[in-house]
């Protein structure tokens, strides 16, 4: 486990990324350089100066390789190279040169689960069945009935197998069908996988971000999920790829094996490996980053959760104590809605997010922000038939997709909101000016000053994120409390203001609210719904 706070364990050199906070780019709807719709390496490029004075110090840019895009880039159909409407591999290396001038790291996303069913390899492998790529996918004859070999679903709705009616087999993709699930107890993906980290990282890139590491490997056997709920027969894909307990096509125990592999392949160059886990609990998450293995994993169950402050406290608390400084966390993505919207939107959703966010920020690891939640967005207003996610658009169960919080990063007031010259890939209601980083860069009252604020308390107080974590017991389950060395840490979520005793005088380095804390010698009262942090004083 990636712990550098536990007592008795002697510490190694920091790595690197120890302290930074990470910046989650979409590129699709980043900045478009070119007027096509799309974002680009060059329109990031123009705008990586934003991600620099926000304070973050790593940056993780979603797909950019050849893809023809049914799920947004997560198909890919070459591995080393820029789809066209992304850039080129010269406009790669000029924003890693960038970048870093702006002491800035970039993560690669790669997708190592599946491919497209576009790229060379599957194009092969369903060829026939004799192909030398067959055995590089998961194949499979039909159950006694005809139908799919086992119960799998796949996570964008139907089962997780298409038939190929030339071979009378059928294929597994976890997603699309045009996401074909690569085989990982082939060693001839494992090493074509070796080759790809190395391409990158001679390319200029920092390390990667892991699409669905927990999926890599699944049961030999390919046997059936438990079902663990019933649920309506016209249930979005979601509710119905979590009504089964993925004991056989997620998380197998040896997934952890690739990522020593991978550790080993990407030393060399100092490389940054960060999971997508989602896993069941904690712990399972934890065995990810065991020594050898992963640097950090995503926590994702912040990102898809409602405003339940106990909830949230507890989820946060315990995965903290599985893995101290292994948890990349995030309260955003390209993959759910918005936290301010999910949070009950405008300011109360932007208040509850940051003082939600600042309280993962105390937590260790490498946090992540998204584009736009520096800004306090909520979710885009998309007209139905605008939508573009897959989730909603091969799927009648109504589940809205994840299309509101894609929409364009909005630049400035005005047409596409600054983001492309053109018209936006995917339509949107424009943003107000002051959802917009012109408009917020001049009112300090703005969301952007305070999570930058945010990120300038964590890195001048270091022990905010590195010291051991001492939990302050508190008798309400919807707030937390925490001393890390020299600083401490109030996150009060719930209703009421919260007192707490910090047993010496101290000074406020943030609130996320103005009014947020009181303070009479060591005793402070936070008000409800924000986070503080304090520096000892006496
Ligand atoms: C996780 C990615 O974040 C998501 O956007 C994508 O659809 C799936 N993995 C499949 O690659």
């Amino acid at each position: 486990m990636a712990d550098n706070s536990s007592a008795g364990v002697a510490p190694g050199p920091a790595p690197w990324w120890s302290g930074a906070v990470g910046y989650e780019v979409y590129i699709r709807s980043f900045a478009d350089s070119t007027g096509d719709g799309v974002g680009d390496l060059r329109g990031m490029e123009a705008h990586l100066d934003h991600i620099a004075w926000l304070g973050a110090r790593i940056v993780w840019i979603t797909p950019f390789m050849p893809s023809p895009g049914f799920d947004h880039g997560y198909d890919v159909s070459d591995y080393c190279d820029i789809d066209p409407a992304h850039g080129t591999l010269d406009d790669f290396r000029r924003l890693v040169d960038r970048a870093h001038e702006l002491d800035l790291r970039v993560l690669v996303d790669l997708v190592p689960n599946h491919t497209s069913s576009a790229h060379p390899w599957f194009v092969d492998a369903i060829s026939s069945i004799d192909s030398a790529h067959r055995d590089w996918y998961h194949w499979a004859d039909p159950a006694p009935d005809g139908g799919p070999p086992n119960n799998w679903v796949s996570h964008f709705g139907g089962p997780a197998w298409t038939l190929d009616p030339t071979s009378g087999q059928y294929y597994c993709h976890l997603f699309l069908p045009e996401q074909p699930d690569l085989n990982w107890s082939n060693p001839a993906v494992v090493e074509a996988f070796d080759d790809i980290l190395r391409f990158w990282c001679e390319a200029g890139a920092d390390g990667f971000r892991i699409d669905v590491a927990h999926s890599l490997r699944k049961h030999p056997d390919l046997l059936d999920n438990p079902v663990v709920r019933t649920v309506d027969p016209d249930a979005g894909p979601t509710a119905v790829f979590e009504s089964f307990s993925h004991d056989h096509d997620l998380d197998q125990d040896d997934n952890i094996e690739i990522f020593r592999r991978w550790r080993q392949v990407t030393e060399p160059y100092g490389a940054m490996l960060v999971g997508e886990v989602n896993v069941p609990t904690p712990e399972r998450s934890a065995r990810y980053t065991a020594p050898g293995a992963l640097d950090t994993v995503f926590y994702l169950r912040p990102a898809w959760a409602d405003w339940e402050p106990a909830t949230l406290v507890a989820m946060l608390r315990t995965m903290h104590d599985a893995d101290p400084n292994g948890v990349s966390w995030t309260m955003n993505s390209h993959d759910t809605s918005r936290s301010v919207s999910r949070f009950g939107g405008g300011d109360l959703g932007r208040r509850r997010s940051l003082a939600a966010t600042a309280f993962e920020f105390a937590l260790g690891g490498v946090p992540f922000l998204y584009q736009g939640e520096e800004l306090g967005l909520v979710d885009a207003t998309l007209d139905p038939g605008d939508r573009a996610d897959p989730i909603w658009t091969r799927n009648a169960g109504g589940e809205a997709g994840r299309d509101g919080s894609r929409s364009a990063m909005p630049w400035t007031p005005g047409p596409a909101n600054g983001f492309s010259s053109g018209t936006p890939w995917l339509a949107a209601a424009e943003r107000p000016a002051d959802e917009t980083v012109a408009y917020q860069r001049g009112s300090t009252e703005a969301p952007l000053h305070a999570y930058r604020a945010l990120i300038a308390a964590r890195d001048a107080h270091g022990d905010l994120h590195a010291a051991p974590l001492e939990w302050i017991v508190l008798e309400r389950d919807d707030a937390a409390a925490g001393r890390r060395g020299s600083c401490a840490f109030v996150a009060n979520l719930g209703t009421e203001p919260l007192t707490v005793d910090l047993g010496c005088v101290h000074e406020v380095v943030f609130a996320s609210a103005p009014e947020a804390v009181a303070a009479d010698a060591s005793v402070v009262t936070v008000a409800p719904e924000s986070t503080a942090y304090f520096r000892r004083l006496s």
